[in-house]
């Protein structure tokens, strides 16, 4: 097990040992683990290239460091509890011994399939354990996973596809979500008609719906696995080999396949799993985020399994049949930590407490929010109903690009306040600047996160494009990753992340970039341009504003465009990037070069209008005042 921090001294010692030691600091906790060969160095790196090694030279499977370093105590023990959509059917449970079966089956599948060291595996699958067996099917041979998130279009799938020239599909006829059902392989077919680089399809049957197979691309999980071996052995990778890619949006339009590597994401991902959910043996774990993003591979697949937890895993959604299914959940299995988003939590304290006053929840003892900001009343609500005034909240900031939690209190140890993400954890050097790049060097301060030492679970690089990798985190400010979120530091030096400083929203914890959606958007042939920004939403925390210009309106007028714009998104991101409002406007406030000022737009979008700072450089007024007389919410001039 890798060391857990007891106390408040615990903290303050370990966190000045990794300051002044930061390489023994993570050399003692790396040998906990399992390698092959032990590593040369500890860490070389430098922020300019970027170029960043943990334990290079060092040999090792990370399903060896899952299973066969577990497997002798724990063996017998449920790994993955399993809680299906519809509470009547029947749940399952694998334990450590039958996943590590499940896992090498799958294994030896790949490898028929001519899937080997470095080859890239798209996995577009619903939340079924089948999942988390293809992940750790593809690092048992040193493949590369792409788990796409199954809410992504066909366009998005595709983009993905080919980005990683991936050779092989793992998907699943259909998902259950709630009452709706998601045609998955439909809609890889639909992908793959522009991806030339797929080989084959695996097909894990969920709903039974009637689906097409392409006769020698396509063949069902069950016929694949029949007949193959529960024993494959362990390829042997390279800590700096690549694990899997996962894709996030930026501010351009493009996703970034974020790339993290095996030896320090393992590392990272475990100790940060253990210490801030003071994961004990024996406690039932929960984190109700999809597998499909950063939460789910971080902290439902590895850090739980790297610590012989038990993680359990929910295909459904938190309203169905009922608004009381987590605490249902919670309650049948005797979950211990539970891990959710801001919006879960407001989204179900709206729906009023007749849901919860009759859930036991006595057996929770640690509660976790990620993904977006915590407002006080949800706070409160989450700390006040579920925790029961006895569950300390872990705020945790962190994103795709760290691979783990960075800032967050250590439940029972750092004292919470709502809204802070508190404290850095060991090994994780924060750093403020202005504007300029200087440091704010007090305690009460805002500007830009950045951080100025690496961790074992930085991004390495984006798939195919180290230039952009560059470009976005590293070039901003000089010898600093920087995160693009805002951030204030308050007397007692806790941290409360403010949102993001660039042109990236965060609906429902879901990040994505406003020029992917005004790229979706224009794509609508009466549609002449358009600006997108978030404004802010009482559930999803940001809701999605667009202001679109159009040529002329087509025979539905205007709410015949907006459903259209609503339908387009969907079709080329995923119905979760819908915009919330469309305004129709005569034209968008530019600059005499040319460029969109959006700082007007979001000030419109907030509902205030009567401070837009300086507008001297704006092209035509008139537009502006347009606007605001057309606005969709309450605008104060
Ligand atoms: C962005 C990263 C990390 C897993 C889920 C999201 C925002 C994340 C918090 C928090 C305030 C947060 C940031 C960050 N964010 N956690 N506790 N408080 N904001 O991963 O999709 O990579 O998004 O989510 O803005 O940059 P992601």
């Amino acid at each position: 097990m890798v060391p857990k921090i007891h106390s408040l001294g615990g903290y303050i010692h370990e966190y000045q040992k990794s300051l002044t030691n930061p390489e023994s600091f993570w050399a003692e906790i790396a040998e906990g683990f399992h390698w092959t060969k032990r590593w040369n160095n500890v860490l070389e790196w430098d922020f300019e290239g970027p170029s960043v090694q943990w334990f290079s030279g060092g040999k090792l499977n990370i399903t060896e460091n899952i299973f066969e370093r577990n497997l002798y105590t724990l063996g017998n023990q449920p790994a993955i509890i399993w809680e299906p959509n519809n509470p009547e059917e029947p749940n399952r449970t694998l334990t450590y011994t039958e996943l590590y079966h499940e896992v090498n089956k799958f294994a030896n599948t790949l490898k028929r399939l001519k899937v080997g060291k470095g080859d890239r595996v798209a996995i577009y699958m619903p939340m079924v354990p089948e999942l988390t067996v293809a992940m750790l099917a593809c690092a048992r041979i040193g493949a590369i996973h792409s788990v796409v998130f199954a809410g992504f279009s066909a366009a998005s799938l595709a983009d993905r596809i080919n980005d990683a020239e991936a050779k092989v599909v793992l998907t699943a006829d259909g998902g259950f979500r709630g009452e709706k059902i998601t045609p998955l392989k439909n809609i890889v077919d639909e992908a793959l008609e522009s991806c030339t680089c797929v080989e084959t399809v695996v097909v894990y049957q969920r709903t039974k719906a009637k689906i097409n197979m392409l006769e020698g691309r396509d063949i069902w999980w069950h016929d694949a696995v029949a007949g193959q071996s529960t024993e494959c052995p362990a390829e042997e990778t390279d800590s700096e080999d690549v694990l899997f890619i996962l894709y996030t949006s930026g501010s351009t339009g493009k996703p970034k396949g974020i790339v993290h590597t095996i030896g320090g994401y393992m590392v990272y991902t475990a100790y940060t799993f253990r210490n801030v959910f003071q994961y004990n043996a024996g406690d039932v774990y929960f984190c109700t985020a999809d597998i499909g993003w950063i939460t789910g591979h971080s902290y439902i697949v590895y850090g739980p399994l790297l610590n012989g937890a038990q993680t359990l895993m929910f295909e459904g959604v938190p309203t169905w049949p009922n608004p009381g299914r987590f605490w249902d959940v919670v309650d049948k299995y005797q979950v211990n930590q539970f891990y959710t988003a801001p919006t879960a939590i407001r989204s179900l304290l709206s729906l009023g407490m007749e849901h919860i006053i009759d859930k036991k929840l006595s057996s929770l003892k640690v509660l976790g929010t990620v993904g977006e900001p915590i407002n006080e009343e949800a706070w409160h609500w989450y700390h006040d109903h579920i925790g029961r005034n006895r569950c300390p909240i872990v705020d945790t900031w962190w994103q795709t690009e760290t691979g783990g939690v960075m800032i967050s209190p250590i439940p029972g140890i750092i004292p919470t306040k709502p809204s802070f993400a508190t404290l850095p954890l060991p090994g994780i050097q924060p750093i403020i600047v202005d504007a300029e790049g200087k440091e704010l060097s007090d305690h009460s301060v805002k500007g830009n996160l950045c951080i100025r030492f690496p961790w074992p679970g930085i991004a390495r690089t984006i798939w195919g494009d180290h230039a952009r990798f560059r470009e976005t985190y590293f070039s901003t400010f000089k010898n600093l990753y920087f995160t693009g979120d805002g951030v204030q530091r308050d007397e007692d030096g806790y941290y409360r992340i403010l949102g993001r400083v660039d042109d990236v929203i965060n609906v429902s914890g879901h990040r994505l970039g406003t020029a992917e959606i005004e790229n979706a958007i224009n794509a609508h042939p009466l549609v002449n341009e358009s600006a997108v920004v978030g404004y802010p939403h009482p559930i999803k925390g940001q809701g999605i504003y667009a202001f679109v210009v159009c040529g002329e309106l087509s025979t539905g007028g205007e709410e015949g465009i907006r459903k259209s714009i609503k339908m387009a998104v969907s079709n080329l991101i995923g119905p979760f990037a819908r915009p919330d409002l469309i305004q129709l406007v005569p034209g968008l406030p530019k600059t005499r070069s040319g460029k969109i000022m959006r700082r007007i737009l979001r000030k419109i979008a907030e509902g205030d209008a009567s401070n837009l700072g300086d507008i001297t450089t704006l092209l035509d007024e008139e537009v502006v005042v347009k606007i605001i007389d057309g606005a969709l919410v309450e605008v104060k001039r």
